[in-house]
């Protein structure tokens, strides 16, 4: 999968960026659901898979101190470039989700939220991001998945079900879930469903 979005970034071809502009007013809510009732700084938050750091740069405007990680060199110079002319900090890591305890990223994050990685990872990889990120959560953590419905797609991300997600993340249940946009998707993937899932710890 870290081929394809390799290339990806290398061809220009990221279409879950224009899916943002059109997902975005959708997002907004779920994270001011995780800001209500409390005053910024909001504490630390970890962008899985953050890309070219849209929302990473986003959560830091509204007061989240934000590490983000991501495979894809060329993806992170973009992110850095645009927390740079936003003129916040975040740190952003390389590195692999699937082995967060070498990364690098630090640990206690208060928020984890992951737009768009896990729902195209295999099986093991799956369940070695859910170890990491509950090694690196904090114990009153959340956890935001966007993800497909599951389907067969080829090379394109297979979805989760909210079984998977407690699967791969053992000790967390899914609490909330809410439906995007599918017809911010480009056609043959309207079908895609896209939701987000909200996973708290329960052990
Ligand atoms: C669909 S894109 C979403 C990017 C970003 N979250 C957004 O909403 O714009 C998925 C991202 O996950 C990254 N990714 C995929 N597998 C990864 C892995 N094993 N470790 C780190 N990043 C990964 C890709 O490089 C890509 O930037």
């Amino acid at each position: 999968m870290s081929l394809f979005y390799r290339l990806a970034y290398a061809l220009g071809f990221t279409p879950w960026e224009k899916a943002t502009d059109t997902h975005g007013h959708l997002i907004g809510p779920l994270l001011h659901r995780e800001e209500a009732g409390r005053d910024p700084p909001y504490g630390p938050a970890l962008d899985l898979g953050c890309g070219a750091g849209y929302w990473a740069v986003e959560l830091a405007r509204r007061g989240w101190n934000v590490t983000g990680i991501d495979a894809v060199p060329k993806a992170l110079g973009r992110a850095r470039a645009r927390a740079r002319s936003a003129g916040v900090d975040v740190d952003f890591v390389r590195g692999d989700v699937t082995r967060l305890e070498d990364a690098g990223v630090g640990s206690g994050f208060r928020f984890l939220y992951d737009l768009g990685c896990f729902h195209g990872l295999g099986d093991d990889e799956r369940a070695a991001m859910g170890r990491g990120v509950s090694a690196v959560a904090a114990p009153d953590a959340t956890l935001l998945e966007l993800v497909w419905t599951p389907a067969r797609r080829g090379p394109l991300p297979r979805g989760a079900s909210p079984e998977d997600l407690e699967t791969a993340f053992a000790g967390w249940k899914v609490v909330d879930e809410d439906p995007l946009d599918a017809a911010a998707l480009p056609g043959p993937l309207r079908g895609a469903d896209p939701r987000c899932y909200r996973l708290r710890r329960v052990e």
